[in-house]
């Protein structure tokens, strides 16, 4: 059985819902990248997430939410994380939480940790969804566990189609990155992880510094397994003169050959485009060659997720 791919319409968010309701899984669009979603409450149906993306341990999931309401019944906010989720959200930013008594996120989605990762996506489906479900979603990125995270209902079906449920379509994403995920340390914005929203708005925005994850801590973000997001080919980075046969990825005006992430050096145009791109010379290439991006604003987020492609799956 391969999961339908339907269109985004009041009927379809409907059944989805319904399917959620019954401890299904649905694939549904966000602006970061297509999650796989299933009730937070239900630890069959977060069981279900693991076993159909394959992945080797019960990492924590994030926890969708749709209104204010909603998300501080999951967890306890500080002022710092109140401005932060003022600012920022419906949109790419997660943050790490202490749980809430009374939160109805099941022990296994946040894997036995006593905070929870929540986030309030844009997208329209993504709300309409969690809306008729009417409780947190928890999703991870809708593709097998070490393979590049989907940002089309093609690349979803390519990946789980015959493992879940429903798949809904809303086109491509519009970010193309996963989410920048916020930690807390004494009292302070840490970052766990970079991603579709750049940490300079962040620190602009509230008038404080993101602290680096230190290398030391505790905090255990594990999407941060180093090659979380690595394709079958092998990809070198860093390289202005690819080699004979090798897949080339590059940036920027000036550049001849391969798929160019943007043409005009937009960096939100190279992250929209850079799940999709390396999906595309994975299938066509046994090596990848990746040209430089600039490490500021969201090329920090992107060389992130390069450098993990370039990492071989140790497992
Ligand atoms: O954009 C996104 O964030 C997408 C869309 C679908 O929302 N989701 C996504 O989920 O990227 P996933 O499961 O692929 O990555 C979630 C990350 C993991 O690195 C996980 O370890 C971290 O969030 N995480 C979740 N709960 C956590 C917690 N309580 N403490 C620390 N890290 C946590
Ligand atoms: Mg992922």
């Amino acid at each position: 059985m391969t999961a339908r791919i339907v269109p985004i319409l009041p009927e379809t968010i409907a059944i989805a819902a319904e399917i959620l309701s019954e401890g299904g899984l649905v694939a549904m669009p966000t602006e970061t990248v297509y999650g796989l979603a299933a009730d937070a409450a239900n630890p069959a149906a977060v069981a279900r997430i693991y076993e159909a993306k394959g992945r080797p341990r019960f990492n924590p999931l994030i926890a969708h939410v749709s209104s204010w309401a909603m998300a501080e019944r999951q967890a306890e906010f500080s002022g710092l994380a109140r401005a932060l989720g003022e600012a920022f959200w419906p949109g790419p930013l997660t943050m790490v939480l202490p749980s809430a008594t009374g939160s109805r996120v099941s022990d296994l989605a946040r894997a036995g940790l006593d905070t929870v990762a929540l986030r309030w996506p844009r997208h329209s489906a993504a709300q309409a969804l969690i809306e008729a479900f009417g409780g947190p979603l928890v999703a991870p990125s809708a593709n097998r566990s070490g393979h590049v995270s989907p940002t089309t209902a093609e690349h979803v079906a390519a990946d789980l189609g015959d493992r879940i449920d429903l798949i809904l379509d809303g086109g491509p994403c519009s970010v193309g990155l996963e989410s920048t995920i916020i930690g807390f340390e004494n009292g302070e914005a840490v970052l766990l992880r970079p991603g579709g929203l750049e940490t300079s708005s962040i620190s602009a925005k509230i008038g404080r510094a993101v602290h680096a994850r230190s290398q030391t801590d505790a905090i255990n973000a594990p999407g941060q397994l180093k090659s979380h997001y690595a394709p079958r080919a092998r990809l070198r980075l860093d390289v202005t003169e690819p080699a004979e046969g090798e897949g080339y990825i590059c940036f920027g005006p000036g550049q001849r050959g391969g798929l160019n992430l943007s043409p005009k050096g937009d960096l939100a145009e190279a992250a929209a485009n850079l799940f999709s791109m390396l999906r595309a010379l994975d299938q066509s290439h046994t090596t990848i060659a990746a040209g430089p991006v600039p490490d500021e604003g969201l090329g920090e987020a992107i060389n992130d997720r390069l450098r993990r492609a370039a990492v071989r799956d140790p497992d």
